[in-house]
């Protein structure tokens, strides 16, 4: 099967198309054939080692990735696309069905034609009206942005800041704060997509590049920094009394469970949640979709189509 690889850490063009072994499904694991993947920021830190952290979570960090050169060699967090085979005591899914997957906890490898996933891995029936390419964009960013929110007890007309609004955990954060939970969302993005954070269900947008919020008097019930680029005293500075400050790297507890993915599933199916298409690129063209992710301004979520 064609897949792409990455043997040492480096810029995009270390990543390579190669023909790879198709892999065979054990017992409890389902095969699917790879319709759609995305590239994430997480994708990308993984390719260059430039890891978010520091100090002995960044120790820890190389020595499970792999000290000198990766130890997982094909990337690619999330998927979906069609079971094609299933191991003899499968029971949650048949051929043919089609499927959208987590691989953060089987050690990635979305961007490969094809993909092995224990049956209770978090991997779901892909919402009928999404189509795989949208589907794929789903599993990292929304669960993650709902195992934040949760930690925030959002009520009903509560006020919420939402800052980096416009990223793949930005975009589902302002729909499932503001859709979902009825929140009243203010986003934080830059002037480019103050429309779309609008049109995702804020009432109120900050462009950052022009206001510095925490010099205006406005507090929040919940500042949730989705994109983990405020200091938390920034962030703290904007809480009402016994307000809570909540960060994408601190608050996602990895975020990925099965509980989690369903919820999203079904706020999709209810017409709540959908995922925000930046960019979509070929298998082909992963280097240039790496390219385009390490800016750092994506918005939403950069696709991969697999055939
Ligand atoms: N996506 C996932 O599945 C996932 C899962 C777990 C953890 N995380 C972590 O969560 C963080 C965010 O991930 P992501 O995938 O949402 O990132 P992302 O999509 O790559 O974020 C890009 C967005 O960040 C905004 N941004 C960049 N600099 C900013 C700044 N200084 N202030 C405000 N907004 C800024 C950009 O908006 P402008 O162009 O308007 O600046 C852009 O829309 C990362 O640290 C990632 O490692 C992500």
């Amino acid at each position: 099967m064609k897949a792409i690889v990455y043997d040492q850490y480096g810029p995009p063009d270390v990543l390579r198309l190669v023909d790879v072994p198709k892999p065979k499904p054990r017992d409890r694991e389902v095969l699917v054939k790879v319709h759609a993947t995305t590239v994430t920021i997480g994708d990308t830190i993984m390719r260059s080692l430039n890891l978010p952290i520091h100090g002995w979570q960044k120790i820890m960090g190389r020595l499970i990735l792999g000290w000198y050169k990766p130890r997982r060699h094909i990337l690619g967090m999330e998927l979906a696309g069609e079971i094609e085979a299933v191991g003899q005591k499968v029971t949650r899914f048949k051929i043919g069905d089609p499927v959208f997957a987590s691989t953060f906890a089987v050690n990635f490898g979305g961007h490969a034609e094809y993909k092995c996933l224990p049956e209770n891995g978090v991997i779901a029936i892909k919402p009928a009206h999404l189509t795989f390419k949208e589907a794929a964009a789903v599993p990292g960013g929304g669960q993650t942005a709902w195992q934040c929110l949760k930690k925030g007890n959002i009520q009903p007309g509560q006020k919420i800041m939402i800052y980096g609004a416009s990223g793949a955990v930005g975009t589902y954060a302002v729909q499932l704060a503001s859709r979902h939970l009825g929140a009243d969302v203010t986003g934080v993005c830059s002037g480019a997509n103050l429309e779309l954070v609008k049109s995702l269900g804020a009432s109120q947008v900050i462009d950052y590049t022009r206001e510095d919020f925490t010099q205006n008097s406005v507090t929040y019930d919940v500042v949730f920094d989705a994109v983990g680029k405020l200091l938390p005293a920034q962030g703290k500075k904007a809480l009402k009394p016994g307000g809570i400050y909540l960060n994408v790297h601190l608050d996602s507890d990895g975020g990925d469970k099965l509980e989690n993915l369903l919820v999203v599933t079904e706020l999709i199916e209810a017409g709540k949640l959908k995922p925000v298409i930046d960019r979509v690129y070929t298998l082909e063209q992963i280097v240039e979709a790496h390219r385009y992710v390490d800016t750092g301004h994506k918005k939403g979520n950069v696709v991969i189509t697999v055939e």
